[in-house]
């Protein structure tokens, strides 16, 4: 599974082209975010909409999965020396919070997926889903002079949603069905 090269070198075309709108994460230096909360009224590549659309269908997430209210759709920069520390997103009451994501830039070092301890090794196009809701995630840092470009897509559904099927286990069912 992997995300076209055209459609991502749009989108880094597009945030070159567009970085005013971006702003420094107070979570953290060396980090820029956009967030898209709707597509009607926010600017955004055609692309990065394609993109959603192409992992929502990879992953099987269902139609009715609602947009996160938390993040939202976001792009998100850093360079050397960015990363992401662990934390929790915020779920909706009984709805948990999952994104599916994809670097559009791969840094030369650095600025992979921590999710549950584990480091997640992927590559530039290759998306991977992080149950962020539930899962403590963070990012290693990024190393060297090029940027870490990540598109992130964010959803909820309900606990119970056949969807988490495979995800829960007792730890998870602990801090969250309880
Ligand atoms: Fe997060």
């Amino acid at each position: 599974m992997r995300i076209d090269d055209t459609k991502l070198e749009a989108v880094r075309n597009w945030v070159d082209t567009n970085f005013d709108l971006f702003y420094a994460n107070i979570r953290g230096d060396n980090r820029w975010i956009y967030q898209i909360p709707n597509y009607e009224t926010f600017k955004y590549p055609e692309e990065f909409l394609d993109i959603k659309y192409e992992l929502m269908d990879m992953f099987g997430v269902p139609v009715y999965a609602r947009q996160d209210r938390d993040i939202y759709d976001a792009i998100g920069v850093q360079i050397e020396g960015g990363f992401t520390h662990s934390h929790l997103d915020n779920n909706e009451g009984d709805n948990v919070h999952f994104r599916l994501n994809v670097l559009a830039s791969k840094s030369i070092g650095g600025g992979m997926p921590i999710i549950a301890d584990e480091i997640i090794e992927v590559e530039e196009g290759e998306p991977w889903i992080c149950y962020s809701g539930i899962e403590w995630h963070s990012t290693t840092e990024v190393k060297g002079d090029k940027r870490r470009i990540l598109l992130t897509y964010g959803f909820t559904l309900p606990k119970d949603d056949k969807f988490f099927d495979d995800v829960w286990n007792d730890y998870r069912r602990e801090m969250f069905l309880v």
